[in-house]
């Protein structure tokens, strides 16, 4: 739902891995979903075998995963809580929707900010907390791994990190469970001993993460690429089923002491959407990152005007 620049894109890298049967775009500029489903469609002799199609609210009745990129753009003068205000209208008129259909998907939510939203539709569904989940910090951590491959020099794949926390300016590096080649980071560091200042060197990679996207915006006004690779990963690991772990955005229960809120955790997945939260041992600093995120994610969905559930 929304087939604008992050949602056209996911479907494209969705299409292009031979994840779906079937993808429907959805948006409420139909001349939009219509024409980035033929512009997709066109393709279909180069993509595996998969239908592409624009469609409608019935279209949630047999969906295994829906993925809402539908959002508001910020008017000039508009604050950043008018902001979410309009966009928690929006998620919840879009949650009725799927509603209506009593449809048996998982519900992943992109739009920003992604971690309130995902509470407002998680308490607009009623459903268990594992079916509707945030993006959360899953491009946070892969901006992370790219940014840590590069100073140590390492394949991409052989660094493990996780940016956990809000999706936004209080999110925070894990490094506590930061691994390069099977080794914790301080002990890869040891080995490598390139670096000179390392506790410098390690900090401003954190901030590199914390504004990739506001550079990225200079430049060309959003981000969809690599977003969209990474809603690609946590559509892999739901419809396949794979159990991956990943930093999505899920309602706490009491886990890391929170409640009430959704932040960036590692999680089990499956087609269940998360299957587990995973309550990972942080030193004090850490956990009081993570507390302050909750804290400030917690003041704004108190200050929503979410109307009669
Ligand atoms: N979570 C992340 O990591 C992440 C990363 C990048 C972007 N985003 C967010 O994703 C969202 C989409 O970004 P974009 O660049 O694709 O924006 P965009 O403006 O290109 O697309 C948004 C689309 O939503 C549609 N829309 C608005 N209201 C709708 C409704 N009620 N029902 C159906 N469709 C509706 C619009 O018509 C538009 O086509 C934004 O909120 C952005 O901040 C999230």
């Amino acid at each position: 739902m929304g087939a604008g620049a992050v949602g056209s894109t996911f479907a494209y890298t969705l299409a292009l891995r031979g994840l779906a049967d079937e993808i429907v775009l959805l948006d409420a500029n139909r001349d939009l979903a219509k024409g980035q489903a033929l512009d997709m469609v066109h393709g279909q002799a180069f993509f595996p075998s998969i239908q592409i199609r624009d469609g409608g609210p019935s279209d949630y009745a047999d969906a295994a995963l829906i993925v809402i990129t539908a959002g508001a753009k910020q008017q000039p003068g508009e604050s950043r809580l008018g902001l979410v205000q309009r966009n928690a209208v929006i998620i919840q008129s879009c949650m009725d929707q799927i509603l209506a259909q009593n449809s048996p998907a998982v519900v992943l939510i992109v739009s920003n900010p992604v971690d309130i939203l995902t509470y407002v539709a998680h308490k607009r569904s009623g459903w268990p907390r594992g079916r509707v989940i945030g993006s959360g910090t899953v491009l946070d951590s892969a901006r992370f791994r790219h940014l840590l491959s590069k100073r140590c020099d390492v394949d991409v794949h052989n660094v493990h990190a996780h940016i956990m926390g809000e999706h936004g300016d209080s999110e925070f590096a894990a490094w506590s469970i930061t691994n390069l080649a099977g080794m914790p980071i301080e002990q890869y560091c040891r080995t490598c001993g390139k670096c000179g200042d390392k506790a410098a060197s390690l900090q401003s990679i954190v901030e590199e993460v914390r504004h990739s996207a506001y550079h990225i915006i200079d430049y060309k006004g959003a981000t969809w690429f690599a977003v969209a690779l990474a809603l690609t990963e946590i559509a892999a690991t739901i419809l396949r089923n794979e159990r991956g772990v990943l930093t999505v955005s899920a309602v706490l229960d009491g886990e890391y002491g929170q409640k009430g809120v959704c932040l960036g955790v590692p999680c089990i997945m499956s087609v269940r959407g998360v299957e587990q939260v995973l309550e990972v041992e942080l030193p004090p600093d850490e956990q009081r990152a993570l507390a302050k995120s909750a804290d400030t994610l917690r003041e704004i969905i108190g200050s929503l005007d979410l109307g009669p559930s």
